[in-house]
Parts: structure tokens; sequence; C-alpha cells
């Protein structure tokens, strides 16, 4: 039988779980391939007491793997971008197929990187970088490929999701979930990754990449976190019949391309809207598909290693096949004169709440300047100051409009934020209208 050899750049969570799935399942993987898959070279800094890899040869240098004669496919499982992309380019450039579940790397080199496997005649993959455990560059790549997407919804950030779904459960606010979740190990020791939304920017720009066959926009993504977030507006939205969700959304309109990272109304009827815990979910729309939602775990090393060990058994499948070798990002044409909308310019529902001090006319005012941008109002909550702590200086007002565009929406919120009766930031949060 054949033999592939396969080289591990990094023996963490990952990179040991998909050590042990090659291993655990080896008997299996080459029935579907027909060929023998060998580890034959692992590159880590130090062996961990529990990780018994036999007599696999053992190096502390992941470079020594991208030269090494006897490694067929490497997987580029250390993280980081500079370290990682030297690596992955000087493999390239030696002939090697690379298999990352590094997001970051593929969202900010990847263009350079997929121009530099198709000069050289490899694949690069890259399952494992997206939603963990959900296959969707695949359902996206293969699955779907008769389809126009019209647009793509995800919860791709496991760590932001606990952490709303912890203060929608228990009424808590976001710093007291938030050191939970990194006592649970869930959240990075430097949460700003999750929590502002940079981890979702990061797969939503290859999400949209892979949907609508544009290059890699990394740095045209717009994106805002879960930090602001407070138990007072998730209880407004459920009232109101929401959930407060952390979504990446892309969507291509007669325009552009919508390439967002925000927190988002979602009706509570949604299933995306009931997607909770450290759970993963993508929501899109095809011509010929209709919706369809896909639903996993985004990180943990089982999971993680399931995707890394697909791509590796995929390249192991198309290996005879490089002259007509499918794109990185499975389009033979990137549609280059696409135009990726800026934020101002994408159409929206808003929630808005105002803090207000206890005036006549105050709402008057509001209204007035709402009507006067041509925004309409959907609905509106104002509780009694007496019934909710009795502070008549910082009284919340809720606002539901309907669609309008964001650069409106700015103008106004501006001019509101201006009344004398108005007493902080107002809160904007987009309402997502998605249709399951
Ligand atoms: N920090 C990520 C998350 C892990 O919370 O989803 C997987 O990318």
């Amino acid at each position: 039988m054949q033999q592939i050899n396969v080289g591990i750049c990094g023996l963490g969570t990952v990179g040991y779980g998909s050590f042990c799935l090659l291993k655990n399942n080896a008997q299996e993987i080459s029935r579907r391939l027909g060929k023998s898959l060998r580890v034959s070279h692992i590159a880590t800094r130090k062996l961990r007491e529990h990780q018994d890899i036999g007599d696999v040869k053992l190096s502390t240098d992941p470079m020594q793997l991208a030269a090494d004669p006897d490694v067929d496919i490497l997987l580029e499982l250390i993280g980081g971008t500079d370290f990682a992309r030297e690596l992955v380019m000087k493999a390239i450039s030696n002939g090697k197929h690379i298999v990352t579940a590094n997001k970051a790397l593929i969202a900010e080199y990847g263009n350079e990187i997929f121009r530099a496997a198709s000069e050289n005649k490899v694949m690069v993959a890259y399952e494992a970088a997206v939603a963990g455990g959900i296959p969707i560059i695949k359902i996206l790549r293969e699955g779907l490929a008769a389809n126009q997407i019209a647009w793509l919804a995800g919860i791709i950030n496991g760590t932001g999701n606990y952490i709303l779904s912890e203060m929608q459960a228990a009424s808590r606010p976001f710093a007291e979930v938030l050191k939970e979740a990194q006592q649970l190990g869930y959240a990075e020791a430097d949460p700003t990754f999750d929590v502002e939304g940079i981890d979702a920017a990061h797969k939503l720009a290859i999400l949209s990449a892979i949907a609508f066959g544009t290059a890699l926009h990394l740095d045209k993504v717009y994106t805002e976190g879960i930090s602001e977030i407070t138990p007072e507006d998730i209880a407004f939205a459920n009232e109101l019949g929401y959930r407060i969700k952390h979504l990446g959304i892309s969507a291509k309109t007669a325009h552009g391309i919508e390439l967002r990272v925000h927190p988002a109304l979602v009706a509570k009827q949604r299933l995306i809207a009931r997607v909770d815990g450290v759970m993963n979910a993508v929501l899109l729309h095809g011509d010929a598909v209709g919706s369809s939602m896909y639903y996993g775990a985004g990180a943990g090393d089982a999971p993680t290693a399931s995707a890394v060990v697909a791509d590796v058994i995929d390249i192991v499948r198309r290996m005879g096949m490089l002259e007509e070798q499918v794109p990185a990002l499975a389009f033979q044409t990137e549609d280059a004169d696409i135009r990726i909308l800026p934020i101002e310019e994408i159409i929206s529902a808003y929630y808005l709440r105002i803090s207000v001090r206890d005036k006549v006319g105050v709402i008057a005012k509001i209204t007035e300047i709402l009507g006067e941008n041509g925004i309409s109002i959907d609905a509106m909550i104002q509780k009694d100051p007496d019934m909710t702590g009795g502070n008549h200086e910082q009284i919340p007002v809720i606002i539901m409009t309907h669609e309008i565009q964001e650069a409106v929406m700015n103008k106004a919120i501006e001019q509101i934020e201006a009344l004398d009766a108005v007493t902080d930031k107002l809160t904007r949060i987009r309402v997502a209208d998605l249709q399951d």
C-alpha cells in the first residue's frame, strides 16, 4: 500500500489531537484512501508528560520539517503569524502540501500563501481555521458549489457566545462572565481577540472570500465586540422578542459585499438565536438550496483535529490530480472588481438604548429627530422610573427602528446624543433579519 508521510509542527492541543486521531483511526482512514498515512516527523519545543509519540522522529525546529524529504504534507499547528508564515512559505517552496488551523495566518496572508501554493503546484487546506469541527469550508466549496450565495451569518467565536449566553441566562454582567470563561479555559488569557471580534473577523474574512469568490479582505471587515453589551440590553431585547448574538455577517448586495462582525438582535424564533454556550453555527442562504444551517463545536482538540485530518485525507485524494487543482479559495477567477461595502452603506434595522432625564418633551424631540431623518419607529419601551430604581436622571428609552442606511442612522444618533436631556452615549445594536 502506498504510504504518505505527514509532518506535524506544533504539538499543542490541536497538534496532539491530530496525531492521536491519525493513530486511532489509521485503519479506517487507509480504507477510505487505499493508502496509508504515517506521521514521519514532529516538531515541538518540548513533549508534555502525557504525550506518547512512539518512535516518530522529533525535532525542536519546525523548519526541519519544511526541508525534510520524508514529509509530504506539513501540518502547521503552531499558531501565530510571523514564524508560521515563514514556515509555510518555506514548506511550499519545497513542494510540500500544507494543512493549517491558523485563521489569523490565512486571513492575513492567505492571498500570498495561495499564490505561492499555486505556483508550486501544492495544496493549502484550512478547514480547521473556521468554526472548528463544522466542515463549513467544504460545504461552501463542494456541497453548495452550484449555488449563488446571497448571505451568510455565523456565530463563529465560541467564547463570545458563551459569555452572551451566560449573561442572558442569569442576568450577569459581562466582566463577571468573562472572568468565569477565563477560569474555565474558554477565553484566552488576553481575551481581546475573542471579545472584541478579531477572531471572528479572521474567520468571516475567510468565509466571505470562499462564498463570494473574492480575495481575502481582512482589513475591510467592520469589527465590533461584545464588551459594551449590558444585561439591561439583553433584558430589553428579550422583552422585544430578540436574543443578542455576536455575529459575523457577509452578504452580496447590488452595491457590493457587506463584511461585518458585531452584536446583533436576532428574533428568538430563529434557529441561530438558540445556539448557546461555546457552540458555533453558520446560517447561509443559497439561491438553489435556500436557507441552511450548520452547527457544531467551534474549538477543542478532537473537533479541530477532525477538520485537520479531513484536510489531510482530502489532499491525499487529490494528490494525483495536481494539474487540474481546485484553487485554495475554490473559484478559478476572483471577482477583483467587487466592492466591500463600508459599514456606513449597510441597511439595517436598529435597537437604540437612550439614557434620558425625566423632562417634558424629551421623547418628542427624539422621535422628531428620527422622523426628520426618515427613520421609522417599529417599537418603543419606556419604563416608569419609579418601577426601575427611581433614578429620574437616567431613564432608559428603547427604540426599535425599521431599516435605514447606517450613515443616516449615524447622523440621527449624533443629533440625539447632542440633546441636553440625553445623559450618556447611546447604545446601538443592529438587527439581523435572518430567515432560516
Ligand atoms: N477562541 C476561539 C473561540 C477558538 O472562542 O471560538 C477557536 O478559534
